[in-house]
């Protein structure tokens, strides 16, 4: 999934950490997993449920022709969501 996130674009997985059913858009804001009734924030924290871990993002990169590289072999957890490789900064305008 790829979703912009204040100032930055992040692709993060569409797979719920419960017991990796995929994951819905139940709204703009909140995503649902229909197995069992996990609810994740936009950021892809768990809200409620039995999902207790936050879904992990992937390693992507702007390429010089514009296109949007992602590397699914690097993920980063939530404690690495700094990381310069989990997002690509977007500058407001
Ligand atoms: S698999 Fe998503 S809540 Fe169980």
């Amino acid at each position: 999934m790829i979703s912009r996130l204040e100032d930055r674009l992040v692709v993060m997985s569409a797979i719920c950490t419960h017991k990796s059913c995929v994951l819905r858009k139940q709204d703009k804001k909140v995503l649902r997993c229909p197995c069992h009734k996990s609810f994740f924030s936009e950021y892809g924290t768990p809200t409620e449920g039995p999902a207790k871990i936050a879904l992990p993002r992937y390693a992507v990169t702007l390429a010089e022709d514009g296109t949007i590289q992602v590397d699914t072999t690097q993920s980063f957890g939530e404690q690495d969501w700094d990381n310069p490789k989990a997002f690509i900064p977007l500058t407001k305008t």
